[in-house]
């Protein structure tokens, strides 16, 4: 099919690309001149792993093109995936400026029948908008068909997920239309769930907001456990073996990040209060994270008393490992709490510090190497479970540091190695062991 791809973020990249390897001709469009002259060259403009060599493979193969003119890109499609970010309002809710100006460019520029397929995580009821709005604004006696696809890929496994995934969701307002979206989707060999619209427009927040449930659930019992001298680890494992409860999205730390979790939480909170319901579960897996996110900060102040003058090392700065996105990681909250009182931070990450450097304010040095972080530093905070950092040698916080005092919001290491490495070693939820103990 020939397909358009509105949008080449983290989603409509890997969208695109994914839809040419499976044999479709894909146009993806963007209104960022400079990121299309970059992509146009064969260079991803996001970070994630396999998808540089399969947007060449089929840049070469002649099935995928990016252009930033939305004429061009829609002139011929019959299918067209709406792939533009719904960041989030002050009030919470999801803004919509993006895909109504995607809807705007579709109406403009189709000039035959099309299906258009909203992949962008919107509010229930977005995508029958976005169609009477299309509907309304051309006037070239053509119209189109609307289909909701959201999407449940994961930063930094994006490509493999996308081949791989559980399912994928088809909301459709009819038949024909479902079938046009499971046929494209056929070589994906998943299990697509066919539905209503509403529905899986609700699949998508409901999922999301289910997991981040998981994780607040699973870090308060780490703050209790830190109480009880229980190890969360241990009791997620036991808990994990129920085949009801599952293993996964029970790893307990400096609580959620990123792109959508942050965002899509807040949305259906709003969501629900716009129609007269107050979500207080979800309310509270909110502010659990909110807290969860600052809890080192307490165990530090605790320990050093004033931060005045003292060396940090920041290990990681990206939301979570093999994404170079910052986008509500704990580092954009940890730094500036630490900056303001009084810490000389140098912060390590292997991919994100160039965007780390657009939106942290504060005056701090940057690093991609990790031994360089370290060097003569009189604490480190973990924040993003980098492999590196997961697997260096912990010898090397006690020959690089000034003092091996170490707060691991992953749960990087066992107590037994931080023990036997001289570190003093605070973390999430495991049994607190005094320094003069670990010592
Ligand atoms: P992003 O911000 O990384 O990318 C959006 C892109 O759209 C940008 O390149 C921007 O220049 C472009 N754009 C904006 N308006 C445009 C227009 N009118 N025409 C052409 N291009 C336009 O966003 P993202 O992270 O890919 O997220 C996109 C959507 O997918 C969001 O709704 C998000 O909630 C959802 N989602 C994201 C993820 C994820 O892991 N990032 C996963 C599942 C769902
Ligand atoms: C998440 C979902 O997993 C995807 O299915 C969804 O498509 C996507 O949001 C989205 O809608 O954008 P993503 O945010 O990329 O994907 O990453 P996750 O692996 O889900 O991690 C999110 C955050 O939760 C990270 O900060 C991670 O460190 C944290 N996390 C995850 C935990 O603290 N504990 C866990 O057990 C799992």
């Amino acid at each position: 099919m020939k397909i358009a791809v509105i949008g080449t973020g983290y989603v409509g990249l890997v969208t695109g690309v994914a839809l040419s390897e499976i044999g479709h001709h894909v146009t993806c469009i963007d209104v960022d001149p400079e990121k299309v002259e970059t992509l146009n060259k064969g260079v991803p403009t996001i970070y994630e792993p396999g998808l540089e060599e399969l947007m060449k493979k089929n840049m070469a193969e002649h099935r995928l093109a990016f252009t930033a003119k939305h004429a061009a890109g829609l002139a011929e499609a019959e299918v067209v995936y709406i792939a533009v970010g719904t960041p989030q309002r002050a009030d919470g809710s999801a803004n919509l400026d993006y895909v109504m100006a995607a809807a705007k460019d579709i109406a403009q520029n189709i000039t035959t029948n099309v299906i258009v397929v909203i992949k962008s995580t919107v509010p229930v009821g977005t995508n029958l908008l976005i169609k009477s709005f299309i509907n309304s604004w051309t006037n070239k006696g053509v119209s189109v068909k609307i289909a909701s696809n959201p999407e449940f890929l994961r930063e930094g496994s994006a490509v493999h997920d996308t081949f791989h995934g559980d399912r994928i969701v088809i909301g459709a307002e009819d038949p024909e239309t479902a079938n046009v979206l499971a046929e494209i989707n056929k070589p994906f060999d998943m299990p697509i769930v066919k539905t209503d619209i509403a529905s899986a427009e609700m699949i998508k927040y409901a999922s999301n907001a289910f997991l981040a449930t998981k994780i607040s659930f699973i870090n308060e019992i780490a703050n209790l456990c830190d109480q009880l001298e229980a190890n969360v680890e241990e009791v997620a494992k036991g808990m994990g073996f129920d085949h009801r409860i599952g293993p996964d999205f029970l790893k307990a730390g400096i609580g959620y990040g990123g792109s959508c979790f942050p965002k899509d939480t807040n949305a259906l909170v709003q969501l629900a209060g716009n129609h007269h319901h107050k979500f207080n579960l979800l309310e509270s897996v909110i502010e659990v994270n909110n807290h969860q996110q600052v809890l080192l900060i307490d165990k530090i102040i605790k320990h050093f008393g004033s931060l005045k003058g003292k060396r940090g090392a920041i290990l990681g700065l990206a939301f979570k490992p093999h994404t170079d996105d910052l986008r509500e990681s704990p580092a954009l909250v940890m730094i500036p709490k630490l900056a303001q009182l009084g810490a000389e931070l140098t912060a390590y990450d292997p991919i994100a510090v160039s965007n780390a450097k657009k939106q942290i304010n504060e005056t701090i040095t940057y690093t991609d190497n990790l031994q360089t972080a370290l060097q003569n530093a009189d604490f480190a905070v973990i924040i993003t479970d980098w492999p590196d950092v997961k697997n260096i040698d912990l010898s090397s916080y006690e020959q690089l540091m000034h003092e091996p005092i170490i707060f691991d919001g992953r749960n990087c290491y066992s107590l037994d190695e931080a023990k036997q490495a001289n570190l003093i070693y605070y973390s999430i939820g495991r049994p607190n062991q005094s320094p003069e103990l670990i010592r």
